[in-house]
C-alpha cells in the first residue's frame, strides 16, 4: 500500500533535520582565540595560514599550498600566474559556478565552452579536443559536485596541444582519482572555502601546484607584486593584495583536522545513496567512473527523466521537500546563456575579442538537458549523518514513483 504524499496532505517521511552547516568546535574557538590573543592577525605576521597552506598542499599531493581571500580571485590569479595573454581562449565547461567564466575574463582572456558528459557531469574530453584552436592556451576542468574530471584524458590533450590545465577544485576538497588527490593533476589547482563548500572559513581560497616557477608567481600576485629578495615598497608585476587573513587561517586550520574522516563519511553515504536510488526507473545518479578513488560528493547530483520515472522534475522536488528532505534544481541554464555572455557584458575586458565572439552559437545541449529539465541537487552536509539519512531520502523518492500519477496530476495544476 503506497503511502499519500505529504505534497498531498500525507505524512512526511521525514521531520528532523539533516545535519547542519558549518561543523566547528572546540579547535576552531582555541585557534581563533590564540590568534586574537596574538595580535598577528595579518598573513605576514602570523602563523596559521603559513601552516595551513602547508598542510593543506601535503593533503593534495603538492608541494606548494597560496591562499587567496577566495577561490574565484585564485582561478584569475592561476590564469595569470601561467601567462595567460590577452585574447587567449580557455576551455571550460558550461555546467559550472559564473566564476569559472568570470575569472577568465577577468583575466582577459576568451571562455570558450566544451560540454560535459550527460552521465558524470562534467568535462568531456573529446568535446574539449572539437573546440581547440591555435589560440586556445589553457583548459580549466571542473571536478563538478566532487568528482574528479578525468584527469587522464585531459592532461593527454593538454601535453599534446601545449595546453595550461587549471583544476578548479573549488568542490573537491580531499577527493581523488586513481587514489591520487584532486589537485595534484594539473600544472595547478584551485580551491574555495566559501561557506557552503566542503570546509570552510566562510571565505577564502587556495592554489595547490606542484610547479615552483607557478609557485613564486602565485605567491607574488597575491602579495602586491612583491617578490622574496625585494624591498617592501618594490612592486614587480600588475597584481593585488589577494592575502587570506589569519582569523581564518585558524579555522580552516581547525576544519582541516575534521577533513579526511568528513569526505569518508559523505563519500560512503552517498555511494549507498545512488545505488539504491538507480533502482528506480527515471533515476540517474552521477555516474562514477572506475577511476574516481573518492568523491567528495560537495553535491549529491542526479537526472531524473520524468517521461521514465511518471513526474516532470518541477513535481519531483516538490515532493521531496514537502517529504522534509532538502533539494534543488541546481543551475537554471546554462553558463553561455546567463546575461553577462548575452549581452557581452565584459566591462573593460576583451576589448577586440568581443566583436567576434557570438554565444547565442554555442551549442552544448547536455549541460542545457540537465539544466532544463533533469538535474537535482542535494547539498553536502546531508551526508555526514547516519546511513538512516541515506534511506529517508530514498524513502522520500520512492513514494513519489508510487505516486507518480497524483504527482503528475497536482504538477499540472500548480506548476
Ligand atoms: C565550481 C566553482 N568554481 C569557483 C567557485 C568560486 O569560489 P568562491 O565562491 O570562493 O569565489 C565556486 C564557488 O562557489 C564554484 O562552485
Amino acid at each position: 500500500m503506497s503511502q499519500k504524499l505529504a505534497l498531498l496532505g500525507g505524512l512526511p517521511v521525514r521531520t528532523r533535520p539533516f545535519t547542519s552547516w558549518p561543523i566547528f568546535g572546540k579547535t576552531e574557538e582555541h585557534r581563533l582565540l590564540r590568534t586574537l590573543r596574538s595580535g598577528k592577525w595579518g598573513r605576514l605576521q602570523g602563523p596559521e595560514v603559513a601552516e595551513f597552506e602547508n598542510r593543506f598542499a601535503a593533503l593534495h599531493g603538492c608541494e606548494h599550498g597560496i591562499a587567496v581571500v577566495n577561490g574565484t580571485v585564485s582561478l584569475r590569479i592561476a590564469l595569470l600566474a601561467a601567462g595567460i595573454c590577452a585574447e587567449d581562449e580557455v576551455i571550460i565547461p558550461p555546467y559550472t559556478f559564473f566564476s569559472t567564466a568570470s575569472a577568465v575574463i577577468e583575466a582577459n582572456a576568451v571562455p570558450v565552452f566544451a560540454d560535459i558528459d550527460l552521465d558524470t557531469f562534467n568535462l568531456d574530453p573529446q568535446a574539449v579536443e572539437a573546440v581547440i584552436t591555435p589560440r586556445t592556451r589553457a583548459i580549466i576542468p571542473v571536478h563538478f559536485a566532487g568528482q574528479p574530471a578525468d584527469m587522464k584524458a585531459i592532461m593527454a590533450i593538454a601535453r599534446k596541444r601545449k595546453l595550461i590545465v587549471i583544476e578548479d577544485a573549488a568542490h573537491a576538497h580531499g577527493a581523488s582519482c586513481w587514489n591520487k588527490p584532486a589537485g595534484s593533476f594539473g600544472h595547478i589547482a584551485s580551491f574555495s572555502f566559501q561557506s557552503s563548500k566542503n570546509m570552510t572559513s566562510g571565505e577564502g581560497g587556495i592554489l595547490t601546484t606542484n610547479d615552483d616557477a607557478l609557485a613564486e608567481s602565485c605567491r607574488s600576485i597575491q602579495n602586491c607584486g612583491r617578490i622574496p629578495t625585494g624591498a617592501w615598497y618594490e612592486h614587480h608585476l600588475i597584481s593585488g593584495n589577494y592575502r587570506l587573513g589569519e582569523f581564518q587561517g585558524a579555522v580552516l586550520n581547525a576544519q582541516l583536522d575534521r577533513l579526511t574522516a568528513q569526505t569518508k563519511t559523505r563519500d560512503r553515504n552517498g555511494q549507498y545513496l545512488a545505488t539504491k536510488l538507480s533502482k528506480l526507473p527515471g533515476i540517474h545518479p552521477q555516474k562514477r567512473p572506475a577511476f574516481c578513488t573518492r568523491h567528495s560528493y560537495h553535491l549529491f547530483m542526479l537526472r531524473i527523466d520524468g517521461q521514465v520515472f511518471g513526474a516532470p522534475r518541477a513535481a519531483a522536488i516538490r515532493a521531496l521537500q514537502a517529504e522534509g528532505i532538502p533539494c534543488s534544481a541546481g543551475y537554471g541554464f546554462s553558463l553561455q546563456h546567463q546575461p553577462m555572455f548575452r549581452n557581452k557584458a565584459f566591462g573593460p575586458f576583451l576589448p577586440k575579442a568581443s566583436a567576434r565572439l557570438d554565444y547565442s552559437k554555442v551549442r552544448c545541449p547536455n549541460s542545457d538537458l540537465i539544466c532544463r529539465e533533469q538535474c537535482v541537487w542535494f547539498e553536502q552536509s546531508l551526508f555526514l549523518g547516519a546511513r538512516a539519512d541515506m534511506d529517508d531520502i530514498a524513502r522520500a523518492f520512492e513514494k513519489g514513483f508510487e505516486n507518480r500519477d497524483a504527482l503528475n496530476a497536482w504538477c499540472k495544476a500548480n506548476v
